[in-house]
């Protein structure tokens, strides 16, 4: 990106004319009217929550991933919770996870009163480094007495799978589950496998924001039936059958089996998870020509460093987090986050490192530090990125982009000196 300073216009942050009248956001559901008319369906009918559009949606859903089971949820954290009770994490257990991730995937290991180990996440793509889980899975088992660790689980960070077959060899070798959270990377292929169907248990959430949205929900994916019917139960307050198997079958009888909670989603969602399903290769396809198209914008930009994406992998685009080089650019990301905004681009941070948060730090008591977590939390700025985004949408986001940037940009003196001070991003913590 090269434009003498003369170029470069004022920013709306210092009172020029912003990019876009309205604010773009960093992510929005989108609704037709077959959605709407699939839930007013539902209302009208029988059956408000645990009937039969519980049963299509998690049939259809377990045979979009290609996978024999699928438990939903009514949220991605109760999911979560879910997995973490089936991998019967408890007092005195451990499960390692990431710092780059929102808080439910390590709220759950507390859920169930384990202890979360967090180990750092590789440079390239932000997702569990299978070479920092070992290492941890060595300091643990060498620790000589009882804390086990049961789980590994894993985030497929903005919709990139994680590093699925390492992660899920260590866990296999030491005796412990692999879960994925899959909250970002509905429809993200692995391997030529849809994630779903690669760890012992596979999370997606259905929030407004993600591929498919339900308002709220999540589903468990897993190939194991003993796995399914714990979640079943687990969802159901622990009770081995629903309300409609026992009005079906003529039976009054149930049973209590294990401490379970009431986390079923209900026909209301479910019938509009069906209506968005029917949808889900079309978004994933926009979301995936959104990604390419920033990357073409941004490929030579030297303050921009973009997604990587590894081989043998097919992403979902969930989110589009750009780190900025801030060695190239006079400001800190706070205030380019703030000039963007300003120019009405939602952009977003994913996410402030979990062990950060004040009850991690409180509780979890850990003298380690997580330096490419850190690192990249202090440059990572998330674009808006949604599957009804249109062309002027994303071109909007560029032109912001490069508006800011420019701005911020170091430029050469002609003596080849960088012209501006660097002292204030230096010495200022650039919290959002
Ligand atoms: C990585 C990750 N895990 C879990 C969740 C929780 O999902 P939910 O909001 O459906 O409870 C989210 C939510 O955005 C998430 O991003």
């Amino acid at each position: 990106m090269t434009a003498s300073p003369t170029e470069r216009e004022t920013l709306a942050l210092h009172g020029g004319t912003s990019v876009r009248d309205k604010l773009l956001p960093y992510g929005r559901q989108s609704l037709d009217d077959g959605d709407i008319q699939a839930v007013v369906d539902v209302l009208e009918s029988d059956w408000l929550t645990t009937g039969p559009k519980v049963d299509e949606f998690e049939e259809r859903f377990a045979a979009w991933i290609g996978v024999p089971h699928a438990v939903s949820f009514s949220s991605g954290t109760a999911a979560l919770h879910g997995a973490a009770f089936a991998a019967e994490l408890g007092p005195g257990d451990q499960a390692i996870t990431t710092p780059m991730t929102f808080c439910a995937t390590a709220n759950c290991i507390l859920y169930q009163g384990a202890t979360p180990i967090f180990a750092d996440v590789s440079p390239d793509t932000l997702n569990l480094d299978p070479g920092e889980v070992s290492r941890k899975l060595y300091e643990c088992t060498s620790s000589g007495v009882a804390p086990r660790v049961k789980a590994i689980i894993a985030v497929d960070y903005a919709g990139h799978p994680a590093a699925l077959q390492e992660l899920g060899e260590l866990a296999n070798a030491h005796g412990a589950l692999l879960i994925e959270d899959a909250s970002h990377s509905l429809g993200a292929e692995y391997q030529k496998k849809r994630v779903g169907n690669i760890a012992d248990m596979t999370i997606f959430s259905f929030h407004p924001v993600k591929h498919l949205t339900t308002g709220e929900g999540g589903m468990v994916t897993t190939n194991n039936a003993c796995l399914a019917e714990t979640l079943r139960r687990f969802r159901n307050h622990g009770i081995s059958s629903d309300a409609r198997q026992r009005q079906e079958s003529g039976q009054w009888l149930y049973e209590m089996v294990l401490l379970g909670f009431n986390y079923r989603l209900t026909d209301i969602a479910c019938a509009l998870g069906l209506s968005q399903l029917e949808k889900l290769n079309a978004n994933l396809a926009r979301r995936r020509e959104i990604a390419a198209q920033y990357a073409t914008a941004f490929r030579d930009w030297p303050a921009v460093m973009i997604p990587v994406v590894r081989a043998g992998v097919n992403p979902a685009w969930h989110l589009y987090p750009i780190r900025l080089q801030l060695e190239k650019l006079t400001a800190g990301r706070g205030e380019i986050f703030r000039a963007l905004r300003a120019e009405n681009i939602g952009v977003n941070v994913h996410y402030i490192p979990v062990h950060r948060h004040p009850y991690y730090r409180e509780r979890i008591q850990t003298s380690e530090s997580y330096p490419v977590a850190e690192d990249a939390y202090e440059r990572l700025l998330s674009l808006p990125m949604f599957h009804s985004m249109t062309a002027e949408d994303v071109g909007d986001v560029i032109d912001a982009l490069r508006k800011v940037l420019l701005h911020y940009e170091i430029t050469k003196d002609a003596k080849g000196e960088p012209s501006h001070q660097l002292e204030t991003r230096q010495t200022k913590q650039f919290h959002v």
